[in-house]
């Protein structure tokens, strides 16, 4: 025998540098939850060890995170029903506790990285992405409520605005608006193949979110394609985003090496609330072990050619790499 390629495994040593991927802490983001009010730390059923913050409990969160390499947070909403409309005015009233929460962040935490959320479901009396009139979503009608919610947050001080709503044109619709007002620092991750997934449950849970009628088919892709990926990938692209992501995760690596191969901006993947919900339920049943398969999930999502991984695992990930790194 010529080869025998058991010889590059015979040692830890030269396991280690053998090695083709590594997954630092640095590139995650870990999603949070945020509610109005103080002291809050409500759980969500259907995604363990998650929680709905209030501001204060939420620094704590952050500062947690920052102290073992997870700086970058992505942001999202749980808003009562009783400010839901019909526009999700709420998203850019200077009301909104999602702008104080930025702000108070930023001011704490300046070194950090915080990630938007835009689009119409956590303030949308429909539950939908976008403007719905006649049990129809209308792109264009959407497009100036993205861009206010866009601007909200660019004052408030975002890094990163994040487009989840999948609807034609947005890319370009918010990056205009954010030069016309001066915010040209301020950097879009598109969601950019977006699949209509089983996968949100979880989360659509966490924010109360789930469409009142209808699916979101008509804007979420279709998960049998790949080459239509390419399609939306060319045209944030073109619009100016400066990440492009893939979610879920996972179940996408395909889509999520085609876009690495085609495109020169760094691509992020989601992996989803659903996709961690399945790690944390069969942990939970003794049936595989959380901590090794999450970071092996997390693993196979860089190296089929994310560079960011936005997950709920990333401090679980984070305090094991920390902990292996000192063994
Ligand atoms: C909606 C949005 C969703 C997620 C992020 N933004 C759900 C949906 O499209 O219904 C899902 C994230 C997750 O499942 O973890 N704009």
């Amino acid at each position: 025998m010529i080869h025998r390629p058991r010889r590059n495994r015979k040692s830890e040593a030269i396991r280690a540098f053998s090695q083709e991927t590594r997954l630092h802490p640095n590139h995650l983001v870990q999603p949070l939850f945020l509610v109005d009010g103080k002291s809050k730390k409500n759980a969500i059923k259907s995604l363990p060890n998650m929680f709905q913050l209030s501001i204060d409990n939420a620094l704590k969160e952050i500062e947690t995170c920052l102290n073992i390499g997870v700086n970058s947070f992505i942001l999202f909403p749980a808003v009562e029903d009783s400010l839901k409309n019909k526009t999700a005015a709420y998203s850019y009233s200077q009301k909104n506790f999602y702008l104080k929460a930025i702000k108070e962040f930023k001011k704490k935490f300046p070194e950090c990285c915080l990630i938007s959320d835009v689009a119409m479901d956590p303030y949308s009396s429909e539950g939908h992405d976008g403007y719905v009139e006649n049990g129809k979503i209308i792109n264009d009608k959407t497009l100036p409520i993205l861009a206010k919610m866009s601007l909200a947050q660019a004052e408030a001080g975002i890094d990163i605005i994040g487009p989840s709503d999948m609807m034609d044109g947005r890319v370009g619709y918010i990056r205009e608006a954010l030069d016309t007002k001066g915010f040209t620092e301020t950097s879009i991750m598109s969601y950019t193949a977006k699949y209509a997934s089983g996968f949100y449950g979880p989360f659509r849970d966490a924010l109360e979110s789930a469409p009142k009628s209808g699916d979101k088919k008509t804007y979420q892709m279709n998960p049998a394609n790949k080459r239509e990926a390419l399609l939306e990938a060319d045209l944030d692209f073109s619009e100016g985003a400066d990440f492009l992501m893939v979610k879920p995760a996972s179940i996408y690596l395909d889509i999520i090496a085609e876009l690495k191969q085609n495109f020169p901006i760094p691509i992020a993947a989601y992996h989803v609330s659903g996709e961690y919900a399945m790690l944390q339920a069969a942990a939970k049943n003794g049936w595989l072990d959380y901590q090794k398969c999450l970071d092996e999930t997390l693993l196979s999502i860089h190296r089929a050619g994310a560079d960011i991984v936005i997950t709920y695992g990333a401090k679980d990930y984070a305090d094991n790499y920390i902990k292996k790194e000192k063994a």
